[in-house]
């Protein structure tokens, strides 16, 4: 990641195809996006699922925890007619569909993040088919939670991770360098908030990947700060924007 902006495409091309499906993976690799941001979910009986939210009510035909139902009822639901009728009858994708459509798609990298507070345990549902299908170079895992990514360091510690930020804290390096973090990705209002934010995860030996803007003047502000990767909703028309400067 270095020398020219990485364009990560955020759930997918979630601007032209329902979030987190195998439609919306497929569109970023069409929209030229170097990765794909996804969430991470399980279910019921401990399977690793594709979607963004703990409930099934806002991108699906369904309603409800993900984690009350096994994978085959969260399978059983269409997670792509709420988005426009053409694409009825997306699933909700497993980690093995996903680690698929990478092997297929070589050229797109992965941004997992993994929703919530996950132990080792759960950890290894995502950090072992990665290393067995030989991806460990396309993928970079990152959450919120500080003691999932310590699981991630524990189970998987040369695989790269990344922490999330939404505010700022003070032991905030401290952290990232317990953790041994590659990237400190925060949310772009901090760039705002502290405009000296992305040299100092520089100066720390981070890298930065902002997450979500989606218009050219946010672009223009992260391209300032001097971010090295830009999550977006909006792939094909940051990768645009970028061709055109
Ligand atoms: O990867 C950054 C971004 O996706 C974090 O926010 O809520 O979209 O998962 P959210
Ligand atoms: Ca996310």
């Amino acid at each position: 990641m270095t020398g020219q902006i990485q364009v990560v495409a955020h759930r997918g091309n979630s601007s032209v195809a329902p979030q987190n499906t195998l439609a919306a993976f497929e569109a970023a690799w069409r929209a030229g996006a170097d990765s794909i941001e996804l969430d991470v979910q399980l279910t019921a009986d401990g399977e690793v699922v594709v979607i963004h939210d703990d409930t099934l009510d806002a991108t699906t035909d369904a309603t409800g925890r993900v984690d009350a139902l096994p994978l085959a009822g969260v399978r059983a639901v269409d997670a792509g007619s709420w988005f426009a009728p053409a694409y009825a009858g997306q699933r909700v994708p497993t980690f093995t569909e996903l680690l698929d459509f990478l092997v297929t798609h070589p050229g797109i990298d992965l941004l997992l993040e993994i929703k919530g507070d996950w132990g080792p345990d759960d950890v290894r549902k995502v950090t072992e088919p990665v290393l067995r299908a030989g991806l460990a170079d396309r993928v970079i895992g990152q959450s919120f939670w500080p003691s999932t990514v310590a699981a991630l360091q524990k189970v998987a510690p040369d695989l790269r991770r990344g922490l999330l930020i939404g505010e700022l804290s003070d032991g905030l390096l401290a952290t990232c360098a317990d953790l041994g973090v590659m990237t400190c990705n925060p949310a772009g209002h901090l760039l705002v908030e502290r405009p000296g934010l992305v040299d100092e995860l520089h100066a720390a030996g981070l890298q930065v990947m902002v997450w979500t803007l989606n218009e050219p003047a946010q672009w223009t502000l992260a391209l300032v700060a001097g971010v090295d990767a830009v999550i977006t909703d909006r792939p094909d028309r940051l990768r645009g924007w970028l061709a055109a400067r």
